[in-house]
């Protein structure tokens, strides 16, 4: 009977040997450092801890050997793929510093750089303007209203009072479309006044009515430093129970204060329109001398002359025979009106001292309103 087999020669599987399993580990530390980055690690990484790896297949032939050796092999094996792990991950994260530093400079960005930007364009500082102008009223409660450029005489002219004969039709005035045979028969003409806009909101909307309506129009004006063709006007319209002159005055004092500060005011002088009954042309207080260059050679003001108040538009209650054209019973209600140019308005609120600069939508006149393109 022969003796348990105690002197079973490990040696005889030769992947346990101290030396072959050294020799893996050291490949593999040799793999590990050479290893340039990540996607070589990766592969390395599966060569020499992947199932085909010479550390696997050795640790697979631990279970043949007998108790003893085994636990040797097994510490061997063991030790050596704990020392190819931790190398594995120590260059890993040596790797990922290393691209993420390269990155960071390959992918970095210098701001400072100039660069070729288009420009967007931006909106005209008559647009703002007329925002602000509208803004300022519906604070107040007023509606936006709008009506076309293109505009039926009967808006334009009937609807408000205007007569059959009055001036304002004549073609010196008026851009007349053309009917369908070549005439001007069209009964059709490019608005002169945002006024139609008074009708169209009498007619389209519940009573009362509080609406403000900027908007463009045009007259048949040469341009000139004081003149164009087509320019914005604002129009204002309130129609209810008991209104009178005196709340029309306290509106127009409410909008120069909000636009050119405390202290500014407005005066009323006669003046006549078909669609206002009694008709005014207001004036607001000279923003810039407040009154003072006048009766003062010594205090002149250029944006007045001097005469204290600049000329802003026009203005009046609702004339009755409008509130009735637009079926609105003028016993019951009543309303005021005003209307004006903002390009004046911009003209003195900015010291634009030539009109054309306005319409021309050249930005370098637009810029130093603070615009970006
Ligand atoms: N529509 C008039 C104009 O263009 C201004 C105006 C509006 C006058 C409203 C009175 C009331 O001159």
């Amino acid at each position: 009977m022969s003796a348990p087999n105690k002197s079973y020669d490990p040696v005889e599987v030769e992947a346990l040997k101290p030396d072959a399993i050294e020799r893996m580990r050291a490949d593999a530390l040799a793999a590990i450092a050479a290893a340039g980055d990540l996607e070589a690690l990766t592969h390395v990484k599966t060569a020499h801890t992947g199932g085909g790896s010479p550390l696997a297949l050795a640790n697979r032939e631990i279970g043949a050997l007998p108790p003893q050796a085994k636990a040797e092999a097994g510490k061997r094996v063991g030790q050596a793929r704990g020392a190819v792990n931790q190398a594995l991950a120590a260059r890993q994260v040596e790797l990922e510093a290393e691209r993420d530093a390269r990155v960071l400079v390959e992918e970095a960005v210098d701001v400072t750089l100039p660069y070729d930007r288009r420009p967007a364009g931006a909106r005209h500082p008559l647009t703002t303007l007329s925002d602000r102008i509208e803004d300022i009223f519906t604070a107040m409660g007023y509606e936006v209203a709008e009506g076309p450029e293109v505009e039926a005489e009967w808006f334009n002219f009937d609807a408000l009072n205007f007569p059959p004969d009055h001036p304002a039709r004549e073609t010196q005035d008026t851009f007349f479309v053309e009917g369908p045979d070549g005439g001007s028969e069209s009964g059709v003409v490019l608005r002169t006044h945002t006024s139609p806009v008074q009708i169209r909101a009498l007619l389209q909307r519940e009573l009362p009515v509080y609406v403000i309506a900027p908007g463009r129009v045009y007259r048949s004006d040469e341009l000139d430093a004081t003149h164009t063709p087509v320019f914005a006007q604002v129009e204002l319209l309130a129609v209810d129970e008991g209104l009178t002159m005196a709340d029309l005055k306290g509106t127009l004092d409410h909008m120069v204060v909000s636009l050119f500060g405390e202290g500014m005011t407005t005066r009323l002088r006669p003046n006549h329109f078909p669609f206002t009954e009694p008709s005014a042309e207001m004036d607001m207080l000279c923003y810039v001398c407040r009154g003072e260059s006048v009766g003062n050679p010594d205090r002149p003001c250029r944006t007045c002359s001097s005469e204290g108040w600049i000329e802003l538009g026009g203005c009046g209650v609702v004339n009755p025979r409008v509130l009735t054209a637009c079926g609105v019973d003028p016993e019951k209600y009543s309303g005021f009106a005003f209307g004006f140019g903002i390009e004046r308005m911009m003209m003195f609120r900015h010291n634009v001292e030539d009109m054309r600069d306005i319409v021309e939508g050249d930005v370098r006149f637009t810029l130093p309103f603070g615009m970006e393109i």
